[in-house]
């Protein structure tokens, strides 16, 4: 197999790399990223030597990035996961979000399309989130036969995008598989998001922003194990399907921060108490989705995936990587995102 991991640079995708590279000497990875503010190549500095792993820059809006890429590497395989992911920024700029979650989406599409007409077996796996599915009431879980219905430009994208993967099976036979992933947490998260930037805030004795009341809630999977599940979906998953993915692991935000401020305040040797001082309750997230929480029975029963790891477990790992790599904070927060730190906090 030649497999183009699209995203390979962020958050997830690093992940999904790293455990494609070391699991499978046998198979060609290709990472495919732009290198947006989201991307980092420091991400993969543990693997970019290996003999299976190439990097290639570049852009899934492109149809000459892209078919360069197919053309060169001879690629078999599409494991996606390139898009702008932080629902902030979404609501700021819905425009870049359609560009490169749908149009960036449909490019990729119709370029391996274009390229997999040898009749041998191909697959392209979309990675794609819960959010797709809107925002639940207190019981309910998201199952895969839930109606899509998205409530903020960044769900809307990824919503429209996972339509036109499900129209090329449908249409032309195209080889897809699909996931829908509950909240990510890990190292290599970057600090925009609720639990990189709470730890990151927590070190720093910095205001810890709540949007609202905190009562939201979120349903949070350790990255590796989001990995492990794309990993049994790629491989063993029908084509044409939908796996939902999640561990059954809610957590309002006030909760989760509470719970976070205790952890570094033992961590780091300070009084009790010391870091819940610094929550700040700010204006709510315009069209705050509440609740998110994913039923897996699917990815459990038929492909045997289960998490890995206990989430305080996860997080307690997760704090100590952040402590330990404060130069990775310090080179991904450098640039821009001061900027935009300023414009939404201040
Ligand atoms: P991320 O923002 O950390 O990384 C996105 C990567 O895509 C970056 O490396 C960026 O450079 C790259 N990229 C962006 N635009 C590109 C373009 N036009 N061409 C090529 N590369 C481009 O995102 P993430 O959190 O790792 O999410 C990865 C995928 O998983 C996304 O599709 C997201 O919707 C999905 N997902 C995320 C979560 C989560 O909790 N983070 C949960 C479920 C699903
Ligand atoms: P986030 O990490 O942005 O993920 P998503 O919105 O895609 O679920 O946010 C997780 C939750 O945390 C969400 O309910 C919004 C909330 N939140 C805050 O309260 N304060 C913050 O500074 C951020 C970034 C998020």
């Amino acid at each position: 197999m030649n497999i183009l991991i699209t995203g390979g640079a962020g958050f997830i995708g690093s992940h999904v790399i790293r455990r494609f590279v070391n699991k499978y000497p046998h198979y060609q990875i290709v990472n495919f990223d732009k290198l947006t503010y989201a991307g980092n190549l420091s991400n993969l500095k543990d693997i970019d030597e290996k003999a299976n792993y190439t990097f290639v820059k570049g852009d899934i809006c492109s149809i000459e990035d892209v078919s360069n890429a197919f053309k060169e590497h001879q690629i078999t395989h599409v494991i996606h996961l390139a898009a702008e992911s932080h629902v902030d920024r979404s609501i700021e700029n819905p425009l870049e979000f359609a560009m490169t979650n749908v149009i960036g989406t449909l490019n990729l599409l119709s370029v391996a399309k274009s390229f997999w007409k040898d009749g041998k077996d191909h697959v392209f796996h979309h990675v794609s989130t819960d959010e797709v599915y809107g925002s639940l009431n207190e019981t309910d879980l998201f199952k895969e036969t839930t109606a899509y219905d998205p409530r903020s430009p960044y769900s809307a994208s990824k919503a429209s995008s996972d339509h036109f993967v499900k129209a090329f099976f449908h249409t032309y036979d195209f080889p897809i598989k699909m996931s829908n992933c509950s909240n990510n947490y890990g190292s290599h998260h970057f600090p925009e998001k609720l639990i990189p930037l709470m730890i990151n805030n927590i070190l720093n004795m910095q205001a810890l922003p709540i949007y609202g009341k905190g009562e939201n809630i979120r349903d949070w999977l350790w990255v590796e194990d989001h990995a492990s599940a794309i990993d049994a979906i790629f491989h063993n998953g029908t084509l044409g399907e939908t796996y939902n993915v999640g561990g059954l692991n809610e957590w309002t935000n006030i909760d989760l921060v509470n719970f976070l401020c205790r952890l570094m305040d033992e961590k780091l040797n300070r009084e009790p108490g010391t870091s819940a001082s610094l929550i700040t309750y700010i204006k709510d997230r315009a069209g705050h989705d509440m609740r998110y929480a994913i039923d897996a029975t699917k990815l459990e029963t038929e492909l045997g995936w289960k998490p890995s790891i206990q989430f305080e477990e996860g997080l307690s790992k997760t704090v100590d990587w952040y402590l330990e790599n404060q130069n990775w904070v310090k080179d991904i927060t450098s640039g821009s995102y001061q900027e935009y730190y300023k414009k939404m906090y201040s």
